[in-house]
């Protein structure tokens, strides 16, 4: 069997580690991929987002089973073009991965379906969008409408700040066809807590519960990222909210995309906070979470590849996932500088020796190969993994591990998963 991963972060590594263990042996192709994934397949050098080059690619070494990881060929429509020409492919067609490349989209579907969610109004013009900002008054979200990676959403805490928001999307166009619309949007406080759901178009496996750690510093501090650390499960997710979030929030969203002609298949990825009126979506991913996925996919037992093809089929009733018992932690080892500005091409060591580590897996983000050595290429360069039979174990295992990891600059917050269990590692 064939296997094309698309991606090359730190969900595509856990991907294709998760596809290599699965008893089908499958030979795994990854593109781009990164250090890692070139130990478990072949790196092919076709960008994410080349759905032209990785139609030719596939049409020359057929694939079994082609796996997105990444947003933004969803949204560019690789599932339709993927499935027109006969491959099998894991993920949501275009119409559906419009509930991440558009916020407005999202809110709207939310809205129809009565999924709670916070209150929001759409602006293209600056004025009534200001307006808009000076009646409510701060806190309040400025949220760019389209794929702005990562940077589009600005948690204003004064005035001054969500009109500086307005505009940079609006007037100076810093996100380009992203931020000409924008979404003015009631500022929720609680906990955030993401829940990923398998989707076979008619039904859903939730997935364990995880939470991640967006803010650069410990305590929650600095400016947001794409995320330092997650671990799974949560408990900010409670036995009693599960029916909940099924119902409220996967259920009616699924119905309402049906509803609209739109069948979802992948992973539904739902970002809540959990309020004290109960779980609301903060947003939607049509794909895994990273790094959530680095503290999920380990604590999954047996082979990943009949559910991902479940998902394709309509056929999750004939699956069952079963866990880990303990937890995992993934804590992000970045560059120095992330989410600003930081060095390339650092040598890192400690890679063989950290990896041998039981229960623990490296999974690589931002890494390139020059010769035989392994350098930092990005950001967010590692996601240490650990499971454990306790939060606590696997969170002492995880930093054991990242500090046998050195290169020059790097930045790593040491309260990964401390607000579930107060320890810091
Ligand atoms: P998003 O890209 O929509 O997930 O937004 C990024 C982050 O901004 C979220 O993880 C939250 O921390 C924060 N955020 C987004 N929307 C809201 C909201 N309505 N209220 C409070 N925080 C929010
Ligand atoms: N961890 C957040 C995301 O994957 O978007």
């Amino acid at each position: 069997m064939k296997v094309l991963v698309i991606g090359g972060g730190g969900r595509e590594h856990v991907l294709t580690w998760a596809l290599a263990r699965d008893s089908r042996k499958p030979f795994l192709f990854i593109a781009p991929g990164n250090a890692g994934t070139a130990e478990l397949g072949t790196n092919l050098p076709i960008d994410s987002d080349d759905v032209g080059g990785l139609l030719e690619w596939a049409h020359k070494e057929m694939p079994d089973l082609t796996v997105v990881g990444p947003e933004a060929p969803l949204c560019a429509g690789i599932v339709d073009r993927f499935q027109a020409e006969g491959f099998r492919i894991f993920g949501p067609s275009q119409a559906a991965a419009r509930l991440e490349g558009s916020k407005a989209f999202a809110k709207d579907v939310m809205r129809a379906g009565d999924v709670p969610t916070a209150w929001a109004a759409r602006f293209t013009e600056l004025d009534p969008a200001l307006a808009c900002v000076r009646e409510r008054g701060a806190p309040i979200v400025i949220k760019a409408d389209g794929l702005a990676a990562g940077k589009g959403v600005t948690v204003a805490t004064s005035m001054g700040e969500a009109e500086t928001a307005l505009r940079q999307a609006l007037e100076k166009g810093v996100f380009g066809e992203a931020g000409s619309s924008v979404l003015v949007e009631e500022c929720l406080e609680g906990e955030e807590a993401s829940i990923l759901g398998l989707v076979d178009g008619d039904r859903v496996e939730l997935l364990a519960s995880s939470q991640d750690h967006k803010r650069a510093r410990e305590g929650d501090q600095g400016p947001n990222t794409g995320g330092m650390g997650a671990y799974s499960p949560t408990p900010l997710i409670t036995d009693d909210l599960w029916p909940i979030i099924r119902e409220q929030v996967f259920d009616r969203t699924l119905a309402e995309l049906k509803h609209r002609g739109i069948a979802f298949h992948g992973v539904l990825y739902a970002g809540l906070m959990i309020t004290q009126g109960g779980p609301k979506v903060l947003e939607y991913n049509v794909r895994f979470g990273d790094p959530e996925c680095q503290c999920i996919l380990p604590r999954i037992r047996g082979d990943i590849i009949p559910l991902l093809e479940a998902c394709i089929d309509g056929k999750l009733d004939q699956q069952a996932v079963e866990y880990h018992p303990g937890a995992c932690v993934c804590v992000v080892m970045a560059a120095e500088g992330y989410p600003g500005a930081y060095e390339k091409g650092q040598p890192i060591d400690g890679l063989s020796e950290a990896a041998a580590q039981p229960e623990v897996a490296v999974f690589h983000a931002g890494t390139a190969l020059h010769g035989d050595s392994v350098v930092t290429s990005g950001g967010r360069v590692l996601g240490v993994s650990a499971l454990g039979g306790s939060l606590e174990q696997a969170i002492q295992r995880a930093y054991q591990t990242v500090d046998m990891i050195g290169w020059n600059g790097i930045h790593v917050r040491r309260d990964i998963g401390a607000k579930a269990t107060g320890y810091v590692g």
